[in-house]
């Protein structure tokens, strides 16, 4: 088989040559891993997955694993290291975590199997999966209320696409790009966790910025896997059908990304398919656009340190299952720009937050589902095992209930969604009556450790657990046989897997057992004297075979029950999408009922008015704290009046919590859900872009400066008139002239070329100037109170400007030295005397203005040393002992003066 990955410099040393010299083991564990270089090798020994080399190296020092050796290859000691295979899931995990991929190197058959071709013989092993990023399905691996994508970039014919599946659920979806400019934003709303790239595109400076957030997540692929005809030949096999023409237009590098996804899963699961739905093409221009500095800045899924909790996402999740979790978390990354889906998202809301009864009754079953997706895609996989059965069993159990709950006849008419949602859960009986008469209550992990099968369902399985358990009475009988015909009370009959069933006594009897030749001597331990007996054996063999022909049984049970699942996967697979959208829609409905948020308007025109508009984040984590939240209106009239606002106003009023809110509330809306405000009319918006002056990104090596300049050209050059702009004190990370010109020119380029809705939030009170010039301009500001000298803020937007910033009684509330804020009080009011006089200008060229104000001195300059000073300085750290040090210590607390 050959290999996704190109090949590194380690694997040169584990060519045929040296694997003449090698054990037979060895041999074999060498060339297994050179047919996967770039992997970490798991070789299966028994009880444990082992790593040799410097792959022992590697996982030794990632999961801080002891490092032994074994053995000599060439000369040298052969490091080694392994992780039991109960628990290999978590060190899976850990390494996946650090950006590495796994192969796994499993036993193909039972070592009893391999001596019976010789004592020299080595067991059959072989990779059965490479665990990558984008490849988990086990729920040890996955977070469950997150997709895990794999995505593939393909460029064809100067053609973008981006294509992607969801391994652990089947979804399987496509997107032309039209313009590179729109892969930015198209990548963040995926976010894959591995994005597959022909390895000649990562050369390319055009595509560098847009691939910079994405580098630990890039598997290079050698460009013949981007082929577009393969991709089409794939696809087509994959779907057994003859043309792709049914499933939508993909294009040549549409084929050519979805096909490199095909082969690359195939590759990584060797040839085991996963279920993957039919690929959809989805519309270029379905979504709001949103690019990955608005998606950061917005803090829609994590904060801006990366943390999930305070962002968007985590206010509005009140889903209760995973695959209602993945849904929401899927809606929010891709808001509609469509208005008919909208409204059909926000029907079916709305249904919810009218039938109050429902929706709690819904939400008391969605509490207990498991999650279908997963658990079927294992068992498409051949990975999953009876509980996995089991959650198919209630999962789709469940659904009779529902569906009775949701039939029509409630409180509101039926939205169209719900119906269809609805019948998309669909009828599952014969299969759930199947599995709930086979399975037993208790349910072991694996399939191979047996005994999921009830009783009862199987007669001929029951017979042979009948042996099996029979022959284990009569094991019970015969030690009270034994015990008697020896006259040792204390002989006990035991079970090892070394000796199978044994007769043990006490030392002081043993002696009296080996003289009778019925009892065959089979070791000596401490205190206690082991034998068999030829009854014993035969016990023991009639056992044994009972047991295995019992689980042989059973394992044909688990697949012909797996294969019932499989044969009914499209429609497991489309009852769990229905459910989750019921979860999304029902938890989206409580928390509106909850917050009093409302239904908006999303409509054709360009309006944006938002009445009584809060924060969602802000305004949570007030109210946990028992404040109030003030609740502000927005107007952005495009048709008739001012359709860009300049905001001003004193530091910490309120301007950025503002200028956020109301593109939160547009991504809400237009994700389907309610909108923390009275009311809300939204114009559909197609693009959103949200900046903030002064962000550094030192991670990308850009300057502060630069990120907010190549942030604010991208806006400029790519908002339309549906677009929604924020900026929040663009200008702010250089020379006050440079900044205030940039921003002035950028406001005026946003009122007559991009003309679109805006709300600029400044310090630059010279801004407002702007407002006599340009028509579509409307100054606010946050109200504030000075109250007994102090400075209240009322977090309130209001027409008109402000005439000051209070940033230095903000400075003062942060703690600064009182000198220092005093200092700053006298600049400023010289400042402000110049500026009056002959206006800003004059600041510039003022530079002795410093001398106006006399430094104070420093209090303790002139003073004479202090005599912990004086004792200070007499001080050698270098030269004294630790003791000394504490010594000194003492000394200089005792000098001083009390307070
Ligand atoms: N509408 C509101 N109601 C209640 N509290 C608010 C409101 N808006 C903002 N706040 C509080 O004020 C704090 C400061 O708000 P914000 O960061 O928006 O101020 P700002 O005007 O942008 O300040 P700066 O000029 O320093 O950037 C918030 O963290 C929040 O606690
Ligand atoms: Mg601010």
């Amino acid at each position: 088989m050959d290999q996704p990955e190109s090949d590194p410099a380690g694997a040169t040393a584990r060519d045929a040559a040296a694997e003449a010299g090698a054990t037979p083991m060895m041999a074999q564990y060498l060339e297994v891993k050179r047919r996967h270089p770039g992997a970490l090798l798991f070789y299966r020994m028994g009880d444990f997955f082992e790593l040799f080399f410097e792959d022992a190296e590697v996982a030794a020092r990632a999961l801080d694993l002891t490092l032994t050796r074994r053995g000599k290859h060439l000369g040298a000691d052969i490091p080694m290291c392994g992780v039991p295979v109960h628990s290999h899931e978590a060190y899976l995990l850990r390494l996946i975590r650090a950006g590495h991929r796994v192969a796994i190197c499993d036993q193909l058959e039972d070592p009893a199997e391999a001596k019976k071709r010789g004592a020299k013989s080595v067991v059959r092993r072989d990779v059965t999966r490479v665990v990558t990023p984008g490849t988990l399905t086990e729920d040890a691996l996955l977070d469950a209320r997150r997709n895990n994508h794999l995505a593939a970039l393909a460029l064809v014919q100067g053609e973008a696409a981006l294509a992607w599946i969801d391994m652990s659920v089947g979804s399987f979806l496509v997107q032309r790009i039209s313009a590179l400019a729109d892969l930015p934003a198209a990548l963040a709303r995926v976010a894959p966790g591995e994005l597959l790239i022909a390895d000649r595109l990562l050369a390319r400076d055009d595509l560098a910025a847009a691939l910079a957030d994405w580098k630990p997540a890039l598997t290079p692929l050698p460009a013949a896997r981007f082929d577009s005809e393969n991709g089409r030949r794939r696809l087509e096999t994959l779907l057994e059908v003859g043309t792709l023409d049914g499933f939508g237009a993909f294009g040549r590098a549409g084929l050519a990304a979805a096909g490199a996804l095909v082969d690359y899963v195939a590759l990584t699961q060797k040839g085991r398919m996963p279920r993957l739905s039919p690929p959809a093409l989805h519309a270029t221009d379905g979504f709001l656009e949103i690019d990955p500095a608005t998606r950061r800045n917005l803090e829609i899924e994590t904060t801006l340190d990366g943390a999930r909790k305070g962002a968007l996402l985590d206010v509005v999740d009140w889903t209760l299952t995973g695959a209602g979790a993945r849904q929401l978390a899927a809606d929010l990354a891709g808001p509609l720009r469509d208005t008919a889906a909208i409204d059909a998202r926000l029907d079916l809301v709305a249904f919810f937050v009218a039938a109050g009864r429902t929706r709690a009754d819904l939400r008391d079953a969605l509490r207990r589902l498991p999650d279908l997706e997963r658990a079927l895609q294992r068992l498409t996989l051949g990975r999953g095992g009876p509980r996995d059965l089991a959650a198919l069993r209630d999962g789709l159990g469940a659904i009779p209930a529902v569906r009775a709950m949701l039939e029509p006849g409630g409180l509101a008419a039926t939205p169209a969604m719900l119906t269809a949602t609805v019948a998309a859960l669909g009828t599952h009986d014969t299969l759930v009556a199947r599995l709930a008469a086979a399975l037993a209550t208790e349910l072991p992990l694996a399939a191979t450790d047996g005994g999921f099968v009830a009783a009862g369902f199987d007669p001929a399985l029951d017979e042979l657990r009948g042996l099996r358990d029979d022959g284990r009475r009569h094991v019970a009988a015969l030690q009270a046989r034994y015990a008697a015909a020896t006259g040792i009370a204390s002989l006990k009959l035991r079970h090892n897997n070394v000796l199978g069933y044994y007769i043990e006594v006490n030392a002081q009897h043993g002696e009296k057992l080996r003289g009778d030749p019925a009892y065959i001597h089979r070791q000596t331990m401490a205190g206690a004297v082991r034998f068999s007996t030829t009854e014993l054996g035969d016990l023991e063999q009639r056992i044994v075979a009972a047991g295995e022909r019992a689980l042989a049984r059973e394992l044909e049970h688990f697949e012909a029950l797996r294969q019932d699942a499989v044969a009914a996967s499209a429609e497991i697979g489309a009852a769990a999408r229905a459910l989750a959208r019921l979860d999304v829609a029902a938890g989206l409905a409580e928390l509106a009922a909850a917050r009093d948020w409302r239904r908006p308007v999303v409509d054709e025109s360009t309006a944006f008015e938002i009445a009584g508009g809060r924060h969602p984040v802000v305004e949570a984590a007030r109210l946990a704290a028992g404040e109030s939240f003030v609740p502000n209106d927005c107007r952005l009239d495009a048709d008739s009046g001012a359709r860009l606002w300049l905001l001003t106003g004193p530091n910490m009023a309120g301007k950025s919590t503002f200028l956020r809110q109301n593109a939160l509330i547009v991504v809400l809306a237009q994700a389907g859900s309610f909108v923390p405000a009275a009311r809300a009319r939204i114009g559909l918006v197609d693009r959103l872009f949200s900046r903030v002056g002064a962000a550094d990104d030192l991670a990308r090596g850009r300057s502060t400066f630069m990120v907010e300049m190549v942030e604010t050209a991208a806006i400029l050059n790519r908002a339309g008139a549906r677009a929604l702009v924020i900026l929040d004190e663009i200008g702010r990370g250089t020379a006050t002239y440079d900044g205030l010109s940039i921003a002035w020119a950028t406001i005026e380029h946003l009122h007559e070329a991009n003309r679109c809705r805006a709300l600029f939030a400044t310090h630059y009170h010279e801004l407002t100037a702007l407002a006599v010039r340009l028509p579509g301009l409307a100054c606010h500001t946050m109200r504030v109170k000075e109250w007994q000298g102090d400075v209240v803020f009322l977090h309130e937007v209001a027409p008109g400007t402000a005439d000051r910033s209070y940033g230095i009684h903000v400075a003062q509330l942060a703690g600064l030295p009182k000198p220092v804020v005093e200092r700053a009080r006298a600049v400023l009011a010289t400042l402000e005397k110049r500026g009056q006089a002959d206006g800003v200008a004059r600041l510039a060229e003022d530079l002795p203005l410093f001398s106006a104000v006399a430094p104070p001195r420093p209090a303790a300059a002139a003073a004479a040393p202090s005599a912990v000073e004086a004792e200070l300085r007499r001080l050698a750290p270098d030269e004294m002992s630790p003791r000394e040090a504490l010594e000194a210590l003492y000394r200089l607390r005792a000098l001083l003066t009390p307070p």
